[in-house]
């Protein structure tokens, strides 16, 4: 379109709040797992708008519950409920632990909701100096203060003055390290049961159990960051359903709408009780947009054969980064669960995996990393088998080039 022409990275840098470094290229077009850019390059994509597009881009479904809804009703604000919201609430409510839903627009809203609802939990029926949160190293939780806070990566959260307070970080997955730390004036441990941002790391089973036992103990909430980890990305609807350890509170976003946003948090009935109207809210949250595209996203995602699906893409992508590896001998290990899984460099390449993405680019694969040393795959749950080979046969090449072989 006209008003676009020459629109590029230099317009990038002068319009735009310094705090991305994008890629050189502009997608403007995607159809299931792959992408066009502004001179009709195709790319495959195993990065997914970052484990959001579950269903690939611009699925058949999805676009038709927005059209409809896109011509029916927008928004209404919570002042009054919707028809779509409802029918989501339950949806969720029927596949999971919980009994109330709050719907918000991003993974940090969900949290930044989940954390006020703990302290308030903890406060109101037990006392007022229930406020610890223990949470981990490496954790991401979005970016409002509090979620940036909550989140293991002081890079993030420091230079931008005096933190919300009584937070307390230690390792994942370890332990006896929660313990020398929970006592009874802890309100809530928040964890991702796979760690995304952070490295693409699971928990253990033993380490879920163990905190479950220790919130239990104490009092104290637990609560499940399942934005990166839910909506059927691990082959089950969430993560905690693989370790059949039940959280007080969850939340999701990311996948749930497909690439519409919207996120929720869920809890049960007792904890919900902690919350009284006007307590919390959004503007935005739950509206009919959103969520008639969430209905259609869950009632496709939460299927036998979409989650069985993903088991099989995960064994696929494995074989073949087995394969690379035999070749180029570049990758230390492989974990991650289902469509979330991290390919971890060898020592000697630590830091490089921004180098891998770009020689990928140029490959035509979009891909990405979890912090400098980790090669992240997030692709859609639904991605086509030829996709994950074609995908595959580019990253082969973007190795060769990166590593100089055959020059
Ligand atoms: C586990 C987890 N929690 C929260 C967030 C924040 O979500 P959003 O960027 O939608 O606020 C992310 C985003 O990557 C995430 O991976």
């Amino acid at each position: 379109m006209a008003e676009h022409a020459g629109k590029n990275l230099n317009t990038f840098n002068q319009v735009m709040l310094p705090v991305y470094a994008p890629a050189s290229f502009i997608p403007v077009r995607g159809k299931g797992s792959r992408i066009w850019d502004q001179l009709d390059n195709e790319y495959i994509d195993f990065a997914g708008g970052i484990a959001v597009l579950a269903l690939g881009h611009c699925h058949p479904a999805l676009a038709e519950a927005l059209k409809l809804q896109g011509e029916k009703l927008w928004h209404v604000s919570n002042v009054f409920t919707n028809e779509s919201a409802l029918t989501l609430a339950q949806k969720l409510i029927d596949a999971t632990f919980a009994q109330k839903v709050f719907f918000a627009n991003s993974g940090a809203e969900a949290n930044e909701a989940a954390f006020k609802l703990a302290r308030r939990y903890a406060i109101t029926r037990h006392h007022p100096h229930k406020t610890k949160i223990i949470a981990f190293h490496q954790a991401f939780h979005g970016r409002t203060f509090f979620t940036v806070s909550v989140g293991g990566q002081p890079k993030y959260a420091d230079g931008f003055g005096p933190k919300p307070a009584d937070i307390i970080h230690v390792p994942f997955n370890d332990l006896d390290a929660v313990k020398m730390v929970m006592d009874d004036d802890t309100c809530a441990v928040v964890l991702e049961p796979i760690q995304g941002e952070g490295g693409v790391t699971p928990a253990t089973a033993e380490f879920l159990q163990g905190v479950r036992e220790l919130c239990d103990k104490h009092q104290a909430l637990l609560v499940f960051d399942e934005v990166q980890s839910g909506m059927g990305r691990t082959g089950k609807l969430y993560a905690y359903q693989h370790y059949g350890v039940i959280p007080d509170i969850l939340t999701t976003a990311k996948a749930l709408g497909g690439g519409f946003p919207i996120s929720a948090m869920l809890t049960t009935d007792a904890i919900a009780a902690a919350m009284e109207i006007g307590s919390h809210g959004t503007t935005y949250g739950g509206n009919p947009l959103a969520c008639s595209v969430g209905n259609a996203a869950i009632d496709i995602i939460n299927t036998p054969e979409v989650l069985a699906g993903v088991e099989k893409r995960h064994d696929l992508i494995i074989h073949a980064l087995e394969k690379l590896n035999q070749k180029y001998g570049i990758f230390h290990e492989f974990r991650g669960k289902g469509l979330l899984i991290g390919a971890v460099l060898q020592a000697e390449y630590q830091g490089k995996s921004k180098e891998i993405l770009q020689h990928a680019a140029e490959q035509g694969l979009m891909l990405l990393s979890a912090g400098e040393s980790i090669l992240r795959f997030t692709p859609s749950l639904i991605i086509p088998e030829n996709d994950i080979a074609e995908g595959m046969a580019r990253l082969d090449r973007a190795i060769a080039r990166w590593l100089k072989w055959g020059e």
